[in-house]
């Protein structure tokens, strides 16, 4: 099923890559060109956490960079929506731990029907949901239901983050792989935060993984994540084409 007439799935190579980044600077790009967008994240956790200071702590006119909002809320103020912290994210906990776990603990499991149920109700009446995974691709939800199936299940194509530095080929080859074995189509990777002046490794990198996997890289620079004026637009390859 898919929820809204338009949407993407924007999981990662694992859990703190950029999802977030990379959901929130799509979700700007398509509210700044006059759609009306909907989010939506399966399940938060680590709400208990203080906000947690990123690799950058301070933007370039010494703002402070890190996020002191948590995932729905910054894709909330990113998509310019009014949905509710539940129409956004059905399943919200404090500890930060697997969301499987984080159910267990507060004595429930994750229904994957009330989850397609809230995608499809967060969609309507929008031209364009804008989903969040958790973690990666094979990350539990419930039981043996895990974010892949949920992504099968929602319909709609794949943006994977990943990091740009050492370590990104082979976590980006396996989660394209993952994607595909289970028929899900992937419409780019998004390499974030891109360096200003990358280093070899990091252009290698972006080449290797475009040609190696088959697939469209972007890059997202650093944003100053308070400022979402700032920000650059980011569409994914192919989707959302500009009317
Ligand atoms: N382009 C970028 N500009 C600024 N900060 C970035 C960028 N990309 C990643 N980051 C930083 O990297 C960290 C992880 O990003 P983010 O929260 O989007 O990851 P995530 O994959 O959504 O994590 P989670 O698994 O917790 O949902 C954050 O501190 C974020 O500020
Ligand atoms: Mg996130």
């Amino acid at each position: 099923m898919s929820a809204a007439a338009a949407g993407v799935f924007v999981t990662g190579t694992g859990t703190d890559v950029g999802k977030t980044v990379v959901a929130a600077a799509i979700a700007r790009t398509l509210a700044a060109a006059g759609h009306r967008v909907a989010v939506f994240k399966p399940a938060v956790t680590g709400l208990d956490e203080p906000p947690a200071d990123g690799p950058i702590s301070h933007d370039m006119r010494g703002f402070p960079a890190h996020r002191p909002l948590a995932d729905h809320e910054l894709l909330r103020e990113a998509a310019g929506s009014r949905q509710s912290d539940g129409g956004i994210a059905p399943y919200r906990y404090g500890p930060a731990v697997s969301p499987h776990l984080a159910a267990a603990l507060a004595g429930e499991e994750i229904e994957p029907g009330r989850l397609l149920e809230a995608a499809r109700h967060a969609a309507a009446g929008a031209d364009a949901l804008v989903c969040e995974g958790v973690g990666g691709l094979l990350v539990p939800l419930a039981g043996r239901y895990l974010v892949r199936d949920l992504a099968v299940d929602l319909g709609y194509p794949l943006v994977v983050a990943a990091a740009p530095g050492l370590g990104t080929i082979n976590h980006t080859l396996l989660t394209l792989e993952s994607a595909r074995a289970a028929g899900l189509e992937v419409a780019s990777v998004v390499l974030t935060p891109w360096p200003e002046e990358p280093s070899e490794i990091e252009r290698s990198n972006r080449e290797t993984i475009a040609s190696l996997g088959q697939i469209p890289v972007q890059t997202l620079p650093h944003l100053a994540l308070a400022h979402p004026h700032t920000w650059p637009t980011l569409r994914p390859m192919g989707l959302f084409p500009t009317r």
